[in-house]
Protein backbone atom coordinates (compact mmCIF):
# COMPACT_ATOMS: atom_id res chain seq x y z
CA UNK A 1 0.00 0.00 0.00
CA UNK A 2 3.02 2.39 0.49
CA UNK A 3 5.77 1.23 -1.06
CA UNK A 4 9.15 3.44 -0.03
CA UNK A 5 9.37 4.45 -3.37
CA UNK A 6 7.00 6.09 -5.42
CA UNK A 7 8.02 5.31 -9.05
CA UNK A 8 11.24 4.25 -11.25
CA UNK A 9 11.22 5.49 -14.87
CA UNK A 10 12.35 2.78 -17.92
CA UNK A 11 13.30 3.75 -21.39
CA UNK A 12 11.56 1.67 -23.78
CA UNK A 13 13.60 -0.85 -25.75
CA UNK A 14 11.20 -1.08 -28.78
CA UNK A 15 7.48 -0.10 -29.90
CA UNK A 16 4.55 -1.57 -27.69
CA UNK A 17 1.23 -1.09 -26.03
CA UNK A 18 0.49 -0.83 -22.51
CA UNK A 19 -3.17 -0.51 -21.04
CA UNK A 20 -4.43 0.41 -24.43
CA UNK A 21 -0.93 3.47 -24.82
CA UNK A 22 0.99 2.61 -27.59
CA UNK A 23 4.46 3.39 -26.41
CA UNK A 24 7.39 3.99 -29.11
CA UNK A 25 10.79 2.61 -28.70
CA UNK A 26 12.87 5.48 -26.45
CA UNK A 27 10.04 6.96 -25.04
CA UNK A 28 10.55 7.48 -21.33
CA UNK A 29 7.84 5.27 -19.13
CA UNK A 30 7.21 5.69 -15.42
CA UNK A 31 6.36 3.27 -13.27
CA UNK A 32 4.05 4.16 -10.47
CA UNK A 33 4.26 1.70 -7.76
CA UNK A 34 1.82 3.53 -5.47
CA UNK A 35 -0.47 2.78 -8.64
CA UNK A 36 -0.14 -0.76 -9.32
CA UNK A 37 -0.70 -1.48 -5.87
CA UNK A 38 -3.68 -0.13 -5.95
CA UNK A 39 -4.99 -1.38 -9.41
CA UNK A 40 -8.43 -1.52 -9.16
CA UNK A 41 -8.34 -4.36 -11.69
CA UNK A 42 -6.23 -6.73 -9.83
CA UNK A 43 -7.89 -5.75 -6.52
CA UNK A 44 -11.26 -6.02 -5.23
CA UNK A 45 -10.80 -3.10 -2.67
CA UNK A 46 -7.65 -1.70 -3.67
CA UNK A 47 -7.70 1.13 -1.18
CA UNK A 48 -8.01 -0.88 1.72
CA UNK A 49 -4.95 -1.71 3.91
CA UNK A 50 -5.47 -5.88 3.87
CA UNK A 51 -3.18 -8.12 5.76
CA UNK A 52 -4.31 -11.12 3.99
CA UNK A 53 -3.99 -9.46 0.53
CA UNK A 54 -1.75 -11.70 -2.10
CA UNK A 55 1.96 -10.77 -1.52
CA UNK A 56 2.56 -10.15 -4.64
CA UNK A 57 2.46 -6.75 -4.25
CA UNK A 58 4.96 -4.35 -6.76
CA UNK A 59 7.25 -2.56 -3.83
CA UNK A 60 10.66 -4.06 -5.13
CA UNK A 61 9.26 -4.37 -8.70
CA UNK A 62 7.38 -6.89 -10.85
CA UNK A 63 9.28 -9.62 -10.91
CA UNK A 64 10.82 -8.83 -14.32
CA UNK A 65 14.40 -8.17 -15.39
CA UNK A 66 14.90 -5.04 -13.08
CA UNK A 67 13.81 -6.69 -10.06
CA UNK A 68 15.22 -5.29 -6.67
CA UNK A 69 18.87 -6.83 -6.11
CA UNK A 70 18.36 -6.34 -2.74
CA UNK A 71 15.37 -7.22 -2.21
CA UNK A 72 16.03 -10.53 0.22
CA UNK A 73 19.01 -8.22 2.37
CA UNK A 74 15.97 -5.33 2.77
CA UNK A 75 13.20 -7.87 3.56
CA UNK A 76 15.97 -9.64 6.82
CA UNK A 77 16.50 -6.10 7.75
CA UNK A 78 13.15 -5.02 7.88
CA UNK A 79 12.14 -8.21 10.23
CA UNK A 80 14.86 -7.95 11.98
CA UNK A 81 14.07 -4.03 12.88
CA UNK A 82 10.16 -5.38 13.57
CA UNK A 83 11.50 -8.48 15.84
CA UNK A 84 13.70 -5.84 17.91
CA UNK A 85 11.48 -3.20 18.07
CA UNK A 86 8.89 -5.34 19.54
CA UNK A 87 11.09 -7.17 21.74
CA UNK A 88 12.49 -4.15 23.17
CA UNK A 89 9.50 -1.87 23.18
CA UNK A 90 6.29 -4.10 23.51
CA UNK A 91 4.53 -1.14 24.73
CA UNK A 92 5.65 1.68 22.26
CA UNK A 93 2.24 3.45 20.81
CA UNK A 94 1.68 6.12 18.58
CA UNK A 95 2.61 9.78 20.00
CA UNK A 96 1.43 11.99 17.30
CA UNK A 97 1.22 12.18 13.86
CA UNK A 98 3.16 10.92 11.01
CA UNK A 99 5.47 13.38 8.90
CA UNK A 100 5.41 12.39 5.74
CA UNK A 101 8.16 13.71 3.36
CA UNK A 102 7.40 15.93 0.69
CA UNK A 103 8.98 14.43 -2.68
CA UNK A 104 7.45 13.19 -5.91
CA UNK A 105 9.59 9.97 -5.61
CA UNK A 106 10.32 9.22 -1.48
CA UNK A 107 7.29 7.49 -0.35
CA UNK A 108 8.89 7.82 3.07
CA UNK A 109 8.11 9.21 6.24
CA UNK A 110 9.89 11.65 7.73
CA UNK A 111 9.21 11.64 11.84
CA UNK A 112 6.92 9.22 13.41
CA UNK A 113 6.42 10.15 16.89
CA UNK A 114 5.89 7.23 19.56
CA UNK A 115 5.89 6.87 23.20
CA UNK A 116 6.65 3.98 25.93
CA UNK A 117 6.14 3.83 29.23
CA UNK A 118 9.31 3.74 31.26
CA UNK A 119 9.97 1.93 34.62
C1 LIG B 1 12.76 -1.52 1.52
C2 LIG B 1 13.86 -1.38 0.78
C3 LIG B 1 13.87 -1.35 -0.74
C4 LIG B 1 12.86 -1.09 -1.62
C5 LIG B 1 11.41 -0.72 -1.32
C6 LIG B 1 13.42 -1.22 -2.95
C7 LIG B 1 12.71 -1.03 -4.13
C8 LIG B 1 13.22 -1.20 -5.40
C9 LIG B 1 12.46 -1.07 -6.64
C10 LIG B 1 10.97 -0.71 -6.73
C11 LIG B 1 13.29 -1.34 -7.67
C12 LIG B 1 12.92 -1.34 -9.17
C13 LIG B 1 12.38 -2.70 -9.56
C14 LIG B 1 11.84 -2.79 -10.97
O1 LIG B 1 11.83 -1.80 -11.70
O2 LIG B 1 11.40 -3.89 -11.38
C15 LIG B 1 14.59 -1.62 -7.11
C16 LIG B 1 15.71 -1.91 -7.85
C17 LIG B 1 16.96 -2.10 -7.31
N1 LIG B 1 17.27 -2.19 -5.97
FE1 LIG B 1 16.00 -1.96 -4.42
N2 LIG B 1 14.75 -1.57 -2.86
C18 LIG B 1 15.07 -1.67 -1.52
C19 LIG B 1 16.28 -2.02 -0.99
C20 LIG B 1 17.41 -2.27 -1.70
C21 LIG B 1 18.70 -2.66 -1.14
C22 LIG B 1 18.96 -2.86 0.37
C23 LIG B 1 19.55 -2.78 -2.17
C24 LIG B 1 21.00 -3.15 -2.20
C25 LIG B 1 21.67 -3.66 -1.17
C26 LIG B 1 18.82 -2.53 -3.41
C27 LIG B 1 19.34 -2.58 -4.69
C28 LIG B 1 18.64 -2.41 -5.86
C29 LIG B 1 19.22 -2.45 -7.19
C30 LIG B 1 20.70 -2.64 -7.53
C31 LIG B 1 18.17 -2.27 -8.10
C32 LIG B 1 18.25 -2.20 -9.64
C33 LIG B 1 18.07 -3.58 -10.24
C34 LIG B 1 18.09 -3.50 -11.78
O3 LIG B 1 17.78 -2.45 -12.34
O4 LIG B 1 18.40 -4.54 -12.41
N3 LIG B 1 17.52 -2.23 -3.08
N4 LIG B 1 14.52 -1.55 -5.74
Amino acid sequence: MYPAFAHFRRTATKDTEIGGKQIAEGDKVLMWYLSSNRDEDVYEDPDTFDVHRNPEHQAFGAGGRHFCLGAALARLELKILFEETLRRFPDMKLAGKPDPAVSAFLNQLKKLPVSWPTT
